[in-house]
């Protein structure tokens, strides 16, 4: 499925540069940090945010530090998710994981200092106006927070869903308000609100929606070497998931009814068409990796 490279090499060339400190005492820290964040994820978050930007005639190259900013963030939830506590998971983006490489102590001042370099870079290099800045931070950092990534995080570590709705319900916190956010925070910056956004919001969610599903059929479908993390750790945990709930054939399904909703909606939102983020969707539904 073909995949917006040169979004992707921009994103990538964005993260290269960043050094974070120059100070010594703290090299270790930052080496733990890039070495997670330059493993070579998919990008899928900053490029549809670049993808986005390209939706409604903006240039990518302008929403640069944002993108950089969430792939920042998504890297930490990485970190963090693969912890002793949490997953315990020692591969990673081909790697041995940030805890198995540099020890569970730097991995997780690795996982906070992302975070908090996230901010940093978008408030220090994103342009625009100041107004629409602040309320795309504060999309990001609801969608992070408690009523986003965060609190999916908790309910997946704490409380079994019970319904389909419930099941839903957790994905669209621990993966899908992130993935919402990379669509949703670009219309802010460019100064869209409701409803002028609504249809891209409705497909954002959906998205994010369809990728975790797909991720819940990977962990079982999947290789090792394809998914470059463990195949079989929801199982090994228990994790209740889209599998698990309705099977392969029945989470395929879905995946298919999600995906085909997700396009319905983009194509609501971008009448005229959005190349790359209908290849981004297509890539999610059909990926392997
Ligand atoms: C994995 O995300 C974690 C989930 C939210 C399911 P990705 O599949 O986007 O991971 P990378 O960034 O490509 O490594
Ligand atoms: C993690 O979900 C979602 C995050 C917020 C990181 P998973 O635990 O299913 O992600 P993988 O399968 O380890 O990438
Ligand atoms: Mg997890
Ligand atoms: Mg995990
Ligand atoms: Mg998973």
């Amino acid at each position: 499925m073909p995949y917006p490279e040169q979004l992707r090499l921009l994103v990538e060339q964005e993260l290269q540069r960043m050094a974070f400190s120059r100070e010594p005492a703290t090299a270790r820290l930052v080496e733990a940090m890039r070495y997670s964040l330059l493993a070579g994820g998919k990008r899928i978050r900053p490029v549809l945010a670049l993808a986005t930007a390209r939706a409604i005639g903006r240039d990518e190259h302008h929403l640069l530090p944002l993108a950089a900013g969430i792939e920042l963030i998504h890297t930490y939830s990485l970190i963090h998710d693969d912890l002793p506590a949490m997953d315990d998971d020692a591969m990673r983006r081909g790697r041995p994981t940030a805890h198995v490489a540099y020890g569970e102590d730097v991995a997780i001042l690795a996982g906070d200092a992302l975070y908090a370099e996230a901010f940093h870079h978008v408030l220090a290099h994103q342009r625009g106006e100041p107004r629409a800045i602040l309320d795309a931070l504060a999309e990001l950092a609801a969608a992070t927070g408690v009523e986003g990534m965060v609190g999916g995080q908790f309910i997946d570590v704490s409380a079994t869903p019970q319904t389909a709705d419930e099941l839903r319900r957790l994905h669209e916190l621990k993966t899908g308000r992130l993935i919402g956010a990379s669509v949703e925070c670009v219309l802010l910056i460019a100064g869209m609100t409701q409803p002028e956004t609504s249809e891209f919001c409705a497909f954002a969610s959906e998205l994010g929606v369809l990728f975790q599903i797909v991720d819940d059929i990977l962990d079982v479908t999947g290789t090792d070497v394809a998914l470059g993390k463990p195949q079989g750790s929801d199982e090994r945990h228990g994790k209740r998931t889209y599998v698990s709930e309705f099977g392969l054939d029945g989470a395929r399904e879905l995946a298919i009814s999600s995906h085909r909703q997700a396009r319905t909606s983009l194509a609501a939102a971008a009448p005229a068409g959005a190349p790359e983020l209908e290849q981004i969707t297509d890539f999610i539904a059909t990926r392997s990796s």
